[in-house]
């Protein structure tokens, strides 16, 4: 029999495409308020949450701008989990000294999240960002964060995680800070001042001595850890030819390995490849190309072997994922993808390669990951992707929107854990 899921309400905020809602929902959360200013995410937001969440749509519940003046906190339903993936670049040393300057503490972000939690005390949070958060202005942004999150009363814990470790083929290390009321019996961290900066280690420290209760329950290494695969086991592939007409030109195309078709779509599932493939003949694309096809092995000796070595061109680079990176081309030989980033779709030109092909003259076709790939290795599921697929927007957005999101996967392992100690 089932165990019935635990049932809680939950907030999300900085909601993007709504990786945090995935993972709440298949823990047996409700949301009951999200917020997102970005309206091409707002469109998949609610292509991927109608139906879970129609109440969400229908109530004014999913709001544009948290620092909307005209939004009153008290205002929000209550609920036991806030979520929220702020944006990194708002944090500053200079935004946080604005935010205490400013009542509502609208000048930074984080305090957003801060004056949410004040208001509405809930059971608990998750807050995730990029992993340098805590090493940010020398340490400083994270220990506004620590002493205002325990000011509330919240126990806190901390930790890095990469996805890759959860199941995931992508290299993605996030942190992750988790909040538990009322088990933070310990002084407030004192704000920072220019002469007296506390390590990062310095606050952990203080706030794991002092710490008890429920937060010391909660430990980031007893989530489960899924390894993906095994470098040795993806070599053995079956190599499958098939030939495949695309732009009226004939090609030999290898399905992905078998070990990522799991992630990594068959070229017959969509009729706009021609639209991720690289022909070589693109200004700097060609190098990419070339480099990957070893023609220009050698010509600077700028890179390391990860990136650029003897061994890179011995094999046939189909267990690869490769990303050009502005002027060499970095390698996974595991099938690992790099991280993905927001600016895949705003002109970087770092999503993901990988080979797809043979041309005739030997020459190996390379493509571009698709969006929906992308969204694979956040850990969304063939379903929310079949929905994010049919939403307006263009190729570009859905880079984005993927480059954005929280890794599914890891969130859904942390809140089975929290929700266990609320
Ligand atoms: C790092 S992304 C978080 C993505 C999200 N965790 C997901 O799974 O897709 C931060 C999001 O915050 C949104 N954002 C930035 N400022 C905002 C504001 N003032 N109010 C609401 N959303 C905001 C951005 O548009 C962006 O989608």
């Amino acid at each position: 029999m089932n165990k019935k899921k635990k049932e809680f309400k939950f907030i999300d905020l900085f909601a993007g495409i709504g990786g945090f809602h995935i993972a709440m929902h298949e823990n047996g959360g409700k949301c009951v308020f999200a917020s997102e200013i970005d309206k091409f995410a707002r469109q998949t937001y609610e292509a991927n949450f109608k139906n879970i969440s129609p109440e969400l749509f229908e109530n004014g519940n999913f709001n544009v701008d948290i620092t909307d003046p005209q939004l009153d906190y008290n205002s929000i339903p209550d609920f036991d989990v806030l979520c929220a993936g702020f944006p990194c670049q708002a944090f500053s040393i200079a935004g946080y000294r604005k935010g205490f300057e400013d009542e509502k503490g609208r000048g930074n972000l984080f305090f957003n999240i801060f004056h949410v939690l004040d208001k509405k005390r809930p059971q608990a949070f998750i807050l995730e960002n990029v992993k340098n958060l805590k090493t940010h202005d020398s340490g400083r942004t994270y220990q506004v964060i620590c002493s205002h999150l325990t000011s509330l009363g919240y126990g806190i814990k901390c930790s890095v995680l990469n996805s890759k470790d959860y199941g995931l083929h992508q290299n993605r290390e996030r942190i992750f800070i988790i909040g538990i009321k009322n088990c933070w019996k310990g002084e407030r961290i004192p704000l920072p001042t220019d002469s007296k900066i506390l390590k990062f280690d310095q606050i952990e420290s203080s706030l794991n001595k002092q710490n008890y209760s429920k937060i010391l329950d909660f430990n980031f290494s007893e989530i489960s850890k899924k390894n993906i695969y095994s470098f040795s086991e993806i070599k053995n592939i079956n190599k499958k030819w098939i030939p495949v007409l695309i732009n009226g030109e004939r090609i030999n195309y290898l399905n992905p390995p078998k070990k990522i078709q799991k992630y990594f779509q068959k070229f017959e599932d969509r009729n706009d490849w021609s639209n991720f493939i690289y022909n070589g003949k693109e200004g700097h694309f060609r190098r990419a190309v070339n480099y990957i096809n070893g023609k220009i092995r050698g010509e600077t000796n700028m890179f390391n072997w990860d990136q650029w070595g003897e061994d890179t061109w011995t094999d046939d680079g189909y267990n690869n994922i490769y990303q050009w990176r502005r002027k060499y081309v970095r390698r996974n030989t595991s099938g690992v993808a790099p991280t993905l980033t927001a600016n895949m779709g705003t002109g970087g030109h770092n999503v993901p390669l990988i080979v797809c092909g043979e041309l005739e003259n030997g020459d190996k076709l390379i493509r571009k990951l698709t969006p929906e790939e992308c969204f694979a290795i956040q850990g969304f599921n063939q379903d929310v992707i079949n929905n994010i697929s049919k939403v307006p927007i263009t190729n570009g957005q859905k880079y984005k929107q993927a480059g954005n999101s929280v890794p599914v996967n890891v969130v859904k392992l942390i809140t089975s854990k929290l929700i266990s100690l609320i």
